[in-house]
């Protein structure tokens, strides 16, 4: 594998329609969130566009109740799982920073681009875990 890749998660612990929390640049808190979504995987930094606050409010929970969308538990905004578009809150029409992956025949997912933000350390983390 080139350097440029970094190891996010194997293949199977990803679920289609539950988003789960990473680090994979050990940060101390899960920096990109990912999920298997009409078999397709799925990673997006965990940024709500609103306020650049971590969107769940405990470990691993992103999607709404009814498993349609992702949702910033802050202020409740909604974003499809498919493309991470605002659809609802007060981010309508912006969209979750989407991180192109890769899956090696072993069933490694491997980011291709990233890597933690400048400010990541600034940001202010919503969850309890
Ligand atoms: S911070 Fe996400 S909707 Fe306000």
């Amino acid at each position: 594998m080139s350097q440029d890749l970094t190891l996010l998660c194997r293949d199977d612990q990803l679920q289609e329609g539950l988003a789960r929390g990473f680090d994979p640049w050990a940060q101390g808190r899960d920096t990109v969130l990912a999920l298997r979504w009409r078999g397709q995987v799925r990673v997006y930094r965990n940024l709500c566009p609103h306020l650049d606050v971590a969107m769940q409010y405990r470990k691993d929970r992103f999607m709404s109740g009814d498993g349609r969308h992702i949702v910033c538990f802050a202020h409740g905004a909604l974003f499809q799982p498919d493309n991470g578009f605002c659809v609802l809150g007060p981010c309508q029409g912006q969209s979750l920073q989407a991180l192109m992956v890769k899956v090696d025949v072993s069933g490694n997912v491997w980011l291709e681009e990233g890597g933690p933000r400048a400010n990541d350390e600034a940001i202010a983390c919503a969850s309890m875990d």
